[in-house]
């Protein structure tokens, strides 16, 4: 027998998906490895879960529901792909409009909202074509795009005009090659929540060029009083469209890992797309089954009251962060209408920084305030702020942010 280390084994580099799959967050996040301050507690405002300060509990009822799935002890062997005809019923049902009508066969269940956007993207966009994805946005998407050799271009999101789409620039990006076109309401990064007007001319001018909407709504109806979110399936709902989303954010269980594709095609344009969703779902078998099991109790069972009661506390959070740091010279942020985020932008060159990276390291080395850069994404200069910790430690957080700016800031 041979001794292994002098087997000349096979696999001695990273495969090329692999090697084309890079997660930007952890990319900058190791760059900003810098012992924090002893003489301040750490506060991260870095990461979007809501979970992560025990502040925000599970809706009880959710969990009540898990537990009578488990008890039940039917639901442990493999779901068909596309999820349980029951779970997808019942997705159907909450979704369901008069103008955008759907059934359980137009939804398909997918492991986390993550896992809702791969197939979408797989199903429209083979390597070599483009998706059209949004700066800043979420970083995950191009991640998913290059691991499967497709083609991203970005489109300019407006920030003297709560981060609109520039449609003008959207137009311009277009070509032959693209497959697809993400469009993010309420916003990550951006904490911004489109209007009615503008979605509806995001959907004329994807009905001009005949370009695919998907529509990434995991943040559907987080939005803080009086902003409204607008489902984009109901704007001229005889645009086809994939909306992806999940129970994530809302119901307050990123851990869960259920999401879900809706399929919106009134005018049956998209029998092929349905056909590849339902082909690409049987490579990891949907969501897990307690969960999707537990979904239909999920929705009768959870108040609405409970979903209000979070968007108050979300949205009294955002405006401490919002309220401490608005007339900050140098700095330049709006209000945010919803999700969990913030985007503060900085003139740095009055602060002597180089970039936002930079940044991010001296507010970590000097206050022990964990943010993450703007570069990560695609938006240099800013910093993105997570406002669900509790609202004495926004305050104190936030409070630290702008004794640094004082300290830095040159006239
Ligand atoms: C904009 C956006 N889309 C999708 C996701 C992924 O959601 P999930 O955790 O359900 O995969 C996130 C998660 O943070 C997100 O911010």
């Amino acid at each position: 027998m041979p001794v292994m280390e002098d087997i000349a084994w096979n696999v001695v580099e990273k495969s090329d998906v692999a090697k084309n799959t890079t997660n930007p967050i952890r990319n900058v996040v190791d760059r900003l490895k810098i012992p924090p301050n002893p003489e301040k507690t750490v506060i991260s405002l870095g990461l979007g879960d809501p979970t992560a300060f025990g502040n925000l509990q599970v809706p009880v009822q959710a969990v009540k529901a898990v537990q009578k799935t488990l008890l039940a002890h039917q639901s442990n062997g493999y779901p068909p792909a596309v999820g349980y005809e029951k779970t997808r019923a019942a997705i159907a049902r909450r979704y369901t409009r008069p103008e955008a009508p759907l059934e359980a066969n137009d939804v398909i269940v997918t492991s986390g909202c993550s896992g809702a956007l791969e197939m979408a993207f797989s199903a429209l966009a083979h390597a070599g074509q483009t998706i059209l994805l949004p700066q800043p946005g979420f970083s995950l998407y191009k991640t998913l795009c290059d691991n499967k050799g497709i083609k991203v271009k970005y489109y300019r999101l407006i920030p003297e005009r709560n981060w609109e789409v520039d449609l003008a620039h959207v137009e311009e990006l277009l070509d032959d090659s693209v497959a697809g076109w993400l469009i993010n309401n309420p916003s990550n990064p951006c904490g911004s929540v489109y209007s009615r007007q503008h979605l509806i001319k995001c959907k004329e001018l994807a009905a001009k060029h005949r370009l695919m909407i998907v529509a990434d709504e995991i943040y559907e109806d987080m939005v803080f009083s009086p902003n409204e979110f607008h489902p984009m399936a109901l704007l001229e709902p005889r645009i086809p469209l994939l909306a992806c989303g999940g129970l994530a954010k809302r119901f307050l269980v990123p851990g869960w890992r259920v999401g879900w594709i809706l399929i919106h095609d009134q005018s049956h344009a998209l029998n092929q797309i349905r056909g590849a969703l339902v082909d690409l779902a049987g490579i990891i078998l949907g969501a897990n089954s307690i969960m999707q099991a537990a979904i239909p109790d999920i929705f009768e069972h959870v108040p609405e009251s409970f979903h209000q009661e979070v968007n108050q506390y979300i949205g009294h959070n955002a405006d401490i962060a919002y309220d401490c740091l608005a007339d900050t010279p140098g700095l330049s942020l709006l209000r945010p209408q919803g999700a969990l985020y913030m985007m503060v932008g900085w003139q740095v060159d009055r602060f002597g920084f180089e970039d936002d990276v930079q940044i991010c390291e001296r507010l970590i080395s000097e206050e022990s305030v964990l943010c993450l850069p703007g570069t990560i994404f695609g938006m240099k200069n800013y910093i993105r702020i997570v406002y669900c910790a509790p609202p004495e430690m926004i305050e104190e957080a936030t409070g630290r942010i702008k004794a640094f700016c004082a300290r830095h800031y040159r006239q």
